[in-house]
């Protein structure tokens, strides 16, 4: 047994492999206790071996220890061994490549914080020196920058596939709302983020999109004072942005995602409206009136809509 096995109490250590006997004679556990040594063989005499072998189990053992405490195998079972339903295709990874577009984002956006200074006279130095003298800087910044249109188109097509399967309707009402929310965040994302560099183009395009903000009713007004930091544009305005971009909205669509997902996983997802035509009349020929009206069709579709809970 390697050393740090000897370290941890007998629980949690790893049990020797079947029909190895313990230090007593005994087969493994047979005497009901958890061996304090693994028994000699050719193999384990071998120190080299042996440490060789618990470094290869050591992750394997990691992650048991930590499931142990957490029952997350439970839970990722279920959330990964659920039954994919009839119809799925292609079209159904729009949500997900959407969510891919805001992990590279958010990744992106934190190497690029270490090297930004949100000032009105370092911001667009502190965006020169990370594009031409940092390592990869260019790279980070170029990810960020098209991920940031990528996610937009990604959020619209997969609003357009949800509109057109029909998945706004009952019970998923409120998914399409808090989707709404989302993609109006990303477009503050969007809005926020194009000041940061503060060239010419990104401080003009500003005042033109805050000033546009402030034609809309009622709240418009007080929405570009809240975004101006104040009746005009000045110094805090770039630290209002930044705030926002970075620390504002992405809590608020981490927190939105985290319910969309939650509102998939418990309502499942609407199967694709030619699979729905097709279904109905043959399932109403084969099952009960009462089962009908009760909404259940036999199958796991409680919904009746074809999705799967
Ligand atoms: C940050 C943006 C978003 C992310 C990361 C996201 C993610 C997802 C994922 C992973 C799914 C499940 C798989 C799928 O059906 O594609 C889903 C489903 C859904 N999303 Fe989004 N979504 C976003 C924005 C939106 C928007 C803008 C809308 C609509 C306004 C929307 C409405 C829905 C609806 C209604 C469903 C259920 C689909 C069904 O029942 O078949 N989502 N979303």
């Amino acid at each position: 047994m390697p050393d740090f096995q000897k370290l941890l109490p007998p629980p949690m250590r790893r049990p020797p492999k079947p029909g190895h006997a313990n230090g007593n004679g005994a087969t493994a556990y047979e005497d009901g206790e958890a061996p304090d040594r693994v028994p000699a063989s050719p193999q384990t005499d071998d120190p080299g071996r042996r440490l060789s072998t618990g470094l290869k189990d050591a992750p394997a053992d990691l992650v048991g220890w930590v499931d142990e405490r957490m029952g997350a195998t439970s839970f990722l079972t279920a959330m990964l061994m659920r039954k994919v339903p009839k119809g799925t295709n292609w079209f159904y990874t729009l949500g997900s490549a959407t969510l891919f577009a805001f992990v590279v984002q958010a990744v992106t956006g934190v190497f690029l914080a270490m090297y930004y200074t949100p000032s009105p006279v370092e911001a667009y130095a502190s965006i020169t020196h990370l594009t031409n003298e940092v390592f990869l800087g260019e790279f980070v910044r170029g990810m960020h920058k098209w991920g940031a249109s990528v996610m937009v188109i990604l959020v619209f097509v997969h609003m357009a596939r949800t509109f057109y399967f029909g998945a706004y309707k009952y019970p998923r009402e409120l998914n399409w709302v808090i989707g709404v929310t989302l993609l109006i965040l990303t477009m503050v994302m969007g809005f926020t983020g194009y000041l940061l560099p503060f060239d010419q183009r990104s401080y003009w395009a500003t005042i033109v999109g805050v000033n546009i903000n402030g034609t809309g009713p009622i709240v418009g007004p007080y929405l570009s004072d809240f975004l101006r930091a104040g009746p005009e544009f000045g110094a805090t305005t770039l630290s209002r942005f930044y705030a926002i971009h970075m620390l504002l909205v992405p809590g608020a669509i981490i927190a939105l995602i985290g319910a969309h997902l939650y509102l998939v996983v418990k309502l499942g997802t609407t199967a694709p409206p030619w699979l729905r035509a097709d279904r109905k009349p043959k399932d109403a020929r084969r099952q009960p009136v009462d089962a009908i009206a009760n909404g259940s069709n036999g199958s796991n579709d409680s919904l009746g809509d074809g999705s799967v809970r």
